[in-house]
């Protein structure tokens, strides 16, 4: 699926009053189908204490369904405020194995200005699958759905 017809399709399930649960159900299974090299593609939300727990996802069970912040690639994200393309995790220490034949990974923030909502996190079996067009994609959709976000704190469905 093209991103331009991934976001046309949220904004028509936003239109008919879907809650951010599918939305966030339908951009994982639209990113997921988007690109072969995303071989497992998902959410965690960010609660308010300080954990990170997982919502939709594509590809493999992981044991991490929480995970606090700071911890591994996905914690550090948001205790760091920032995006993570890890081209190879083999060469980092604080990873948190989801598959042994993960290479690489991209962690985006889901987030509205200093408010941090979760992050898209994809996995990949190849080394540096995350360039700048894909990087730039996932970021699109994450920008997507912090909106939504926002949308729903403001009492809209
Ligand atoms: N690798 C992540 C954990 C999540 S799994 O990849 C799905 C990390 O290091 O935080």
């Amino acid at each position: 699926m093209e991103i331009d017809d991934l976001i046309a399709h949220l904004d028509e399930m936003v239109a008919s009053g879907a809650e951010l649960e599918r939305l966030l159900e339908t951009a994982v299974l639209g990113l997921s189908r988007s690109d072969p090299r995303f071989d497992w593609t998902g959410v965690y939300e960010l609660f308010s204490d300080n954990m990170l727990r997982l919502g939709p996802f594509v590809g493999a069970p992981t044991d991490h369904v929480f995970i606090g912040v700071g911890n591994g690639v996905c914690g550090t994200a948001v205790a760091e405020r920032r995006n993570m393309n890890i081209p190879d995790v083999r060469e980092i220490t604080n990873y948190l194995a989801c598959s042994v034949s993960t290479r690489s990974e991209l962690v985006v923030l889901i987030r509205s200005g200093d408010v941090i909502h979760g992050q898209i996190d994809i996995d990949s079996h190849q080394v540096g699958a995350f360039d700048e067009a894909s990087v730039a994609k996932v970021e699109r959709v994450a920008d997507w759905l912090a909106r939504a976000y926002d949308a729903r704190g403001r009492g809209a469905s």
